[in-house]
């Protein structure tokens, strides 16, 4: 049987607050398990409130351990809008993560295939993904398990959407050559014990209806995700506006 919730809040604000706190629950009563956040625009808001909530004493967030989700190949932690520089300056570093309890991936590895070997040990040694905190593409893509992606376990690089590409322009500030992404795999993804999606943005508003009450199909891959027992899919109410 599949069991979803769906949440739809007032606001961005509220959604990141209202996450946050769910997840400092989480990392409460679950301390040492692995985490895995999105780095796109949607999750920043949570990630900051996550911050602010250690500083006030809520929780503890070098208590978990963190794995990335995905990187643009050819991109590092010094070009503005990679994956790793995003993460890095709006949690790991402010969270004063310790750099023994994360890993990003390296888009800029010279084996591509080795990187996500050492991925996918990363979340062997670590008991598997506890939490994954994730947000929608335009194109229904999952960090970039773009449409069709490979049915298969694991991290894996693959060719870029054309419209991942169009739309990347907004994290570099620039346009920028890439054609290839590395990601945690859907089917990894799936297993995490806890699963959310969040979007925000009218803009979001038909991928949400047809990731979440459409067919299960491969063509969206957020869809696939509904399998997962545990999915909560946190709206704020323009995002959730054609559901
Ligand atoms: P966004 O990206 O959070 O920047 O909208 C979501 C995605 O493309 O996965």
């Amino acid at each position: 049987m599949m069991i979803m919730e769906i949440h739809v809040l007032e606001s961005p604000d509220v959604l990141a607050k209202r996450v946050a706190l769910s997840i400092a629950l989480l990392i409460r009563n679950y301390p040492g398990r692995l985490i895995c956040f999105a780095a796109g625009d949607t999750p920043m808001g949570m990630l900051r409130e996550l911050v602010s909530l250690q500083q006030c004493g809520a929780c503890n967030l070098n208590s978990m351990y963190y794995i990335a989700l995905d990187e643009w190949v050819g991109l590092g932690y010094s070009d503005k809008g990679s994956c790793s520089q995003v993460l890095r300056d709006n949690f790991y570093d402010p969270a004063c993560i310790e750099k023994n309890r994360f890993r990003l991936f390296d888009g800029m590895a010279e084996d591509i295939d080795a990187e996500c070997s050492a991925m996918n040990d990363w979340i062997k040694i670590h008991g598997g993904i506890f939490l994954a905190v994730l947000g929608i593409g335009l194109n229904g893509h999952i960090g970039f398990n773009e449409p069709y992606a490979p049915d298969e376990e694991g991290c894996f690089s693959i060719k870029l959407d054309e419209m991942t590409k169009d739309i990347s322009e907004k994290y570099f500030g620039k346009k920028m050559q890439v054609n290839t992404g590395i990601t945690i795999g859907w089917r990894t993804l799936l297993n995490s014990e806890n699963l959310y999606v969040l979007a925000s943005g009218k803009h979001k508003a038909q991928i949400v209806k047809k990731a979440f009450t459409g067919e299960l199909s491969h063509s969206i891959p957020a869809s696939l995700l509904r399998r997962n027992e545990n999915l909560k899919v946190v709206l704020e109410k323009e995002a959730a506006s054609d559901l």
